[in-house]
């Protein structure tokens, strides 16, 4: 059974699910439902994995904070020598707290606020990803008010399929992301010319969940060419950042390991100078997270059988925003007749739901471990219907970290004030 599952440390203990040393259902009794719960050691072995395919390379691994950015799970990465990829000041913030590196981080994103630049080039950011000619512009005069250069890369969209969901794919000429692949090197020009704008390097990010090497094979090649053509200008880049995207197994996807997809990437860049920067998001945290939730009620029906759980949309939005699936296995099923139930949360919308369709041999008050829901799981949470977010746990060997607290009321309801 074990092998079937995709969070590649999760196993079968006398009492019922365990992750890696800790039983799911102690969890629940400690801690209470629904909680996030993480792997250390499956965090780890995704980095170390990315870390292994680039021995040898000068590269950096920024870890794409809005994948998850509980400060517990930062600090592991931060341990582990990565470098960060945020999309907002507060991004920041966490990588800070969570004792990430500054000149480590870089910052994506199309709408960087004048505050988020200042406060990045006070903490000293490793580069900014340019996403537009105005950005550019802003940054040069908020540089300039600092008297601190600050260092760029464009993010050029190379104008590639990645053949993923069309929601989450950003590198077609029609994304908002990115500058035009035609308009990049007029750009690099204009860039040059700016006195409180360094040229460090170039981006691109194509898309997510990607399962096949070759569409970031594709834009490795003409961001390369640009590269060269840019030398051939004297302007010459320190570091090379083709993004994040790898995907991950949820159902019966056989995405490609991280050697295997950064094998193709690495033969295009074999005897260069240039840093080579990934920004890796899901696959570092998606198959090291599970979400932890109790059945409140059975409710069976003429047409479909509801298993209502205490866990719902706004924990995890993945299936009600794009459909997604997430495997959804009992922690200690039941010697009752499996059944087919539609697995819903209580929110007040048909859309509500975590999985259809799913064989489960379960009673009330049973658990359910909601699978591979480590990446945009708590990030995309919120508190639709006034519900309280979820607590989190990472399990070190045989220890359990609250990592954070499950909220409570008075967090709800803070800064908040009725009229006088
Ligand atoms: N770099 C940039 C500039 C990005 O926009 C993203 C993700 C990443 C890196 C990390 O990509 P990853 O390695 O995680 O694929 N909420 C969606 C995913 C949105 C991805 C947005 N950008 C989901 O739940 O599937």
């Amino acid at each position: 059974m074990t092998t079937a599952l995709p969070v590649p440390t999760l196993v079968q203990g006398p009492t019922g699910l365990m992750l890696e040393g800790v039983a799911l259902s102690e969890i629940a009794a400690r801690h209470g439902t629904p909680t996030y719960v993480y792997s250390r050691a499956a965090l780890t072995a995704a980095f170390e994995a990315y870390q292994t395919a680039l021995a040898g390379r000068k590269s950096l691994v920024c870890y794409a904070v809005k994948a998850n950015s509980s400060l517990g799970i930062l600090s592991v990465f931060a341990r582990l020598g990565a470098g960060f990829d945020i999309v907002s000041g507060g991004e920041l913030a966490r990588v800070l707290a969570a004792g990430g590196e500054a000149h480590k981080v870089v910052f994506s994103g199309v709408g960087k606020s004048r505050e988020e630049m200042r406060y990045a080039l006070e903490a000293g950011i490793g580069c900014f990803n340019v996403e537009s000619a105005a950005e550019l512009d802003r940054l040069n005069e908020v540089a300039g008010s600092l008297g601190k250069p600050a260092p760029i890369a464009f993010r050029v969209n190379p104008d590639v399929d990645p053949k993923t969901h069309p929601y989450i794919s950003t590198g077609l000429r029609s994304n908002k992301f990115g500058v035009a692949f035609t308009e990049a090197l007029a750009l690099y020009r204009k860039a040059a010319t700016l006195p409180h704008i360094e040229i460090s390097g170039i981006d691109c990010h194509i898309g997510s969940q990607l399962l096949d090497p070759a569409p970031m094979a594709e834009a490795a090649a003409k961001i390369l060419g640009l590269v060269d053509q840019l030398a051939s200008e004297g302007i010459r880049l320190d570091h090379i950042d083709l993004g994040g995207g790898l995907g991950i197994r949820y159902r019966d996807e056989e995405p490609p390991s991280a050697s295997t997809y950064l094998a193709p990437l690495l033969e295009c860049f074999a005897g260069r100078e240039e840093t080579l920067c990934f920004e890796p998001g899901r696959s570092l945290v998606g198959n090291a997270g599970l979400l932890l939730t109790r059945i409140e009620y059975l409710k069976p029906g003429v047409e479909k059988n509801f298993a209502i759980i205490d866990a719902a949309m706004n924990d995890l939005a993945r299936p009600a925003l794009y459909d997604a699936y997430h495997e959804i296995v009992a922690v200690a099923p039941k010697a009752v007749e499996a059944r087919s139930y539609e697995v819903v949360g209580p929110i007040c919308e048909s859309g509500d739901f975590l999985g259809h369709d799913r064989e489960l041999a379960v009673e009330e008050g049973d658990l359910l471990a909601i699978l591979s829901a480590g990446a945009y799981g708590m990030t995309m949470s919120s508190n639709y219907n006034t519900r309280t977010r979820a607590a989190e746990v990472l399990v070190d060997g045989a220890v359990m970290h609250v990592i954070r607290e499950r909220e409570t009321l008075e967090h709800l309801l803070k800064g908040e004030t009725p009229l006088p």
